[in-house]
């Protein structure tokens, strides 16, 4: 009967992606779950849908001389990740369909609450709210236990950034689905476009909310209500309360806790500030509350070119 059911309901799909010009009646109820394979080791993603790993050993001998180069570069133990990242009022939700990555062989899988590359994270360790610890949540498929259990899964971050990251040594493969909610207050927050505005708040609360670009940016800011000041004509950049402030600057890797800073900015205006270029990999923008005010900053955040090297305030070492 079940099988009956699904061959049918196959059916109607086919029918559906044939006559494609044909509205299909189904589509406004059930919105299709776009596939997506996995294909890079660092695969970035800004979509929705499913994302399929498998990898199958590689019998035998490889057949041409590209195959026998790739099967030599690639160490089994290799950690692959999926990168995810949202719109910055969204949080990423990530539900682990199917799973077969066997323990007893190497094979892992965890979810991580934000990005993490060369041991950095973000948001940075000592900026978020959860222990590291609780921020990655390893699991993989354990034979030995009986019953097996079936694994279904979903995790959630804590700000529009998200990573699955796998290492799969042999065999094996997983089903992951991505998607998006709605955070109501968004502190944390990595740029997903090359150019666009964003808003930093601290809703009142004591504490640090980032800002994190993945390149050399221009950063320009639109207005600026910052340390509980009346509104005036200009920016402040000499701030005597170090306690409430915006701070722009960069680092090399990706926890921006101890970036090193072009500027600190305070006070209260709707005059939009100069424009100032970052030239390191990483660009952050920090917006740091004692909790006593309701911060808030608004910044046109834009990839950095050679064009801009004369806007240029800070330069990182390579
Ligand atoms: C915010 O970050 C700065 C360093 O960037 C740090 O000195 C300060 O203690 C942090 N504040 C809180 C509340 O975590």
């Amino acid at each position: 009967m079940k099988a009956v059911f699904v061959l049918s309901l196959s059916i109607i799909i086919l029918r559906a992606k044939a006559w494609s010009s044909v509205k299909n009646p189904f589509e406004l109820m059930v919105p299709p779950i776009k596939i997506h394979p996995i294909s890079d080791c660092m695969h970035v993603t800004t979509e929705e849908g499913d994302f399929v790993f498998k990898k199958i050993p590689h019998l035998g001998r490889a057949e041409n001389e590209k195959e026998m180069n790739m099967v030599d570069v690639e160490n089994p133990m290799t950690v692959c990740g999926l990168y995810v990242v949202g719109q910055p009022d969204k949080l990423v939700e990530i539900t682990i369909k199917h799973l077969d990555v066997n323990c007893e062989s190497g094979g892992l899988m965890a979810f991580v609450d934000g990005w993490e590359l060369n041991g950095h994270y973000f948001p940075g360790v000592k900026d978020h709210h959860r222990s590291l610890n609780n921020r990655v949540s390893e699991f993989c498929n354990d034979h030995s236990h009986w019953p097996v259990m079936s694994y279904k899964k979903t995790f959630r971050s804590s700000q529009n950034a998200a990573l699955l990251q796998y290492r799969i040594p042999i065999r094996g493969s997983f089903i992951a689905n991505v998607h998006f909610r709605t955070i109501p207050e968004p502190c944390n927050i990595m740029v997903e476009d090359v150019s666009s505005y964003y808003t930093l708040r601290n809703y009142g609360r004591r504490g640090n909310c980032t800002l994190t670009a993945l390149f050399p940016a221009v950063v320009s800011l639109v207005s600026i209500n910052v340390g509980g000041k009346p509104e005036s004509e200009k920016v402040d950049y000499e701030c005597d309360s170090m306690e409430d402030r915006l701070d722009v600057g960069g680092t090399g890797g990706l926890d921006s806790y101890d970036m090193e800073r072009s500027t600190y900015i305070c006070g209260h205006t709707k005059k939009p500030g100069p424009e100032q270029a970052i030239f390191c990999g990483i660009t952050s923008v920090r917006l740091m509350s004692s909790g006593k005010y309701h911060n808030e900053a608004v910044l046109l955040v834009r990839q950095a070119d050679e064009n801009d090297l004369e806007l240029a305030s800070l330069i990182c070492p390579l």
